[in-house]
């Protein structure tokens, strides 16, 4: 007999007749903790990756008005210290976590509201949809947050945020809380209830120090483990995958795929992740694109940035208007449809499965 190596997982070992003995063996075997390999092998060993948690699409129509609602009844401060909500995959049974290693969530500031400095472990980044006003201070440098941008905050730097305006902002953030959390390794430190610097700068010194195209300064030839760059602007990305589908037009290398444009950010010091834990990624699908079915090891999260399309999950399609956020679980296949030109932000936890060397990957239509 031939066995399905996509649909089956590894047999179990032959099992022993019963006998008082035999439960005698497993009595014991309870009794001090332990639990034999052979009962559980197709679990703990999957032919392939089985994750626990489903594909899942979270509607910006539903995030927003939740948030608002926040807004209203929560207030922000010390010890709550932010108004996030995280994304709960189905399956993971209700803990907010979106994939067993990712965080995201909607956060929502207020008018002229701050929310408290703090530092942690965990590697953070805030990925901004629509609005402005809010400035988050990292380390004592300003960041303003605008319409398209990706700011960083990597782990262990002190970081608060600050609604310079009469409107409330809404934006997502993603972290690796639940990486950190699963294997132990977070810590944790209060910093000043209020903003350290409440300037409110176009630029921060960050970018005034590292954001000028194939330059680097002299005074900053150490490497680092997360980017320096605070701010990733949308005139930059936008720009980018402009000119990716232009020179596509002109016949020249420049796409992933026909129709298809997209950018890694990346740390200028090392050319690699902005993160040791995230990877972020945009794309831009020209209208009527449909990129090639895709499955990785590793989880993804995306966010309609504009236009409209589909997902397809696991052979489920699924509409997406501007801000809708989905999740890929490990080794689910899926591929994007687009309309119109359809632009979406991505990360993901590939900086972690390549470097464990786990990642795998498949394209085209045996996916
Ligand atoms: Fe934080």
């Amino acid at each position: 007999m031939t066995r399905d190596l996509d649909h089956d997982t590894v047999d179990h070992a032959m099992q022993p007749e019963d006998s008082p003995e035999l439960r005698a063996l497993y009595q014991g075997f309870k009794d001090n903790h332990l639990n034999p390999l052979w009962t559980q092998t197709g679990d703990l060993m999957p032919v392939h990756p089985k994750p626990k948690a489903v594909p899942h699409v979270w509607k910006w129509s539903t995030l927003l008005p939740l948030a608002e609602k926040s807004g209203e009844l929560i207030p922000v401060g010390r010890g709550g210290e932010r108004r996030a909500i995280g994304l709960a995959n189905p399956g993971l049974g209700g803990q907010a976590y979106v994939s067993p290693t990712l965080w995201a969530a909607i956060q929502y500031l207020g008018p002229r509201e701050t929310a408290p400095e703090h530092r942690h472990s965990q590697n953070a980044f805030r990925f901004v949809v629509e609005g402005a006003g809010v400035w988050t201070v990292v380390n004592g440098d300003p960041v303003r947050m605008s319409r398209g941008d990706l700011l960083l905050t990597p782990g262990w730097n002190f970081h608060g945020h600050h609604n310079d305006t009469d409107q409330p902002m809404a934006w997502i953030d993603g972290l690796d809380i639940p990486f950190s959390q699963q294997m132990d390794v977070g810590f944790f430190e209060f910093g000043s209830d209020r903003v350290t610097d409440y300037a409110t700068p176009n630029y921060s010194r960050g970018e005034r120090l590292w954001c000028h195209p194939g330059l680097r300064p002299l005074s900053q030839l150490q490497d680092t483990v997360s980017s320096p760059i605070g701010a990733y602007r949308w005139e930059f990305t936008d720009r980018a995958l402009t000119e990716q589908l232009l020179l596509e037009e002109e016949g020249q290398p420049a796409t992933v795929e026909q129709g298809h444009a997209a950018i890694r950010y990346v740390n200028p010091t090392t050319g690699g992740d902005v993160m040791p834990t995230i990877r972020c990624q945009f794309h831009r699908l020209r209208a009527g694109t449909e990129s090639q079915v895709r499955r990785e090891v590793g989880s993804s999260v995306f966010q309609v940035f504009e236009g409209e399309g589909a997902v397809v999950l696991d052979g489920k399609t699924t509409r997406l208007e501007k801000g809708d956020m989905f999740v890929v679980p490990s080794w689910v296949p899926w591929t994007l449809q687009a309309e119109g030109q359809f632009d979406l932000f991505r990360f993901s936890d590939a900086p972690i499965m390549e470097r464990l060397h786990f990642m795998r990957s498949q394209t085209g239509p045996g996916a």
